[in-house]
């Protein structure tokens, strides 16, 4: 792990006004829920397309049958799962103030559970189940503790197919999710992107606006028509599309680590127990 850049990361961090972290499946992986493009991760155990919000509406119940076996199988046990080092330490820098908001990608609730009070869910989450008739809200976990392979899919009261509540492929993003992401992007003036591929839109493309720029998604291939000094930092063990190209640099290494030590740098020059 690179320290000089840690305590770069942490001179920045004391500098800036606004700070947004941006994070990905890469900072759960530590509290045991696989990601998705990592070697083993889920994408690799189970075909994506059977995720489309089309494919839902077509099979409901043999995606929730994935659902269930992708729950037995651990690769969506996230309900017993606990917040890591990393969850931990950016809701320590919420609590003195350093960072204002976490963009989640996540759906396994661990930011919350860590402590962080600003999370802007993007791709929902697994707390509830929702009909796509009436938008009645289930508890999620308990509706799946009754389910059984055989009355797939689960219905409401109304009648109408549950949906759980994270967002699939080809599915809108929550509007006041999608708004407040973007807003809090373009204000911010230090993003740290944390364990993500940044290779899903439109969650990609924030990046690019705390940058200033135009994200390649819009066609414009990233023009760098930067009028904001945003300082973006990334956080992962591989390089991504971002490194060399929208982010200053990249601190390689796991997340938990990383961030750990940059909440120890802070606290040293902030001179914090
Ligand atoms: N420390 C640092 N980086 C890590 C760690 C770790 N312990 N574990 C994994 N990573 C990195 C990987 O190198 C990778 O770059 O985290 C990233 C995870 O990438 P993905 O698996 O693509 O997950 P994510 O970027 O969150 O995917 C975005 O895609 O499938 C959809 O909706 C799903 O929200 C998800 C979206």
């Amino acid at each position: 792990m690179d320290t000089t850049l840690i305590r770069q990361a942490a001179d920045l961090l004391l500098q800036a006004n606004h700070v947004v972290a941006l994070t990905g499946a890469g900072i759960s992986t530590e509290s045991g829920i696989p990601d998705f493009r990592s070697p083993g991760g889920i994408w690799e155990r189970y075909d994506p397309s059977v995720f489309f919000y089309q494919r839902f509406i077509e099979e409901p119940g043999f995606v929730w049958s994935t659902i269930l076996d992708m729950a037995k199988t651990g690769a969506l046990s996230i309900f017993d799962a606990k917040p890591n080092k990393g969850h931990l330490a950016l809701a320590y820098l919420e609590k003195i103030g350093l960072i204002r908001t976490v963009i989640t990608q996540n759906i396994d609730n661990l930011h919350q559970k860590a402590g962080s009070r600003h999370v802007i869910e993007f791709h929902g989450n697994m707390q509830h189940a929702k009909c796509i008739e009436c938008s009645k809200l289930y508890d999620y976990e308990e509706l799946v503790n009754f389910l059984d392979m055989e009355n797939l899919p689960p219905r409401c009261k109304c009648g109408g197919i549950l949906k759980p509540d994270a967002v699939f492929f080809g599915e809108a993003i929550p509007k006041n999710a999608l708004n407040e992401a973007f807003e809090e992007a373009s204000a911010c003036d230090l993003m740290l992107v944390v364990g993500t591929s940044a290779q899903v839109e439109p969650a990609a493309s924030l990046p690019f606006v705390a940058k200033g720029r135009k994200p390649m998604a819009f066609g414009l291939m990233g023009m760098f028509s930067s009028s904001k000094d945003t300082h973006v930092i990334e956080i992962n063990l591989e390089d991504t599309p971002l490194t060399g190209y929208v982010s200053d640099f990249i601190i390689k290494g796991s997340t938990g680590e990383v961030l750990a030590r940059l909440v120890e740098e802070v606290k040293g020059l902030k001179g914090l127990k």
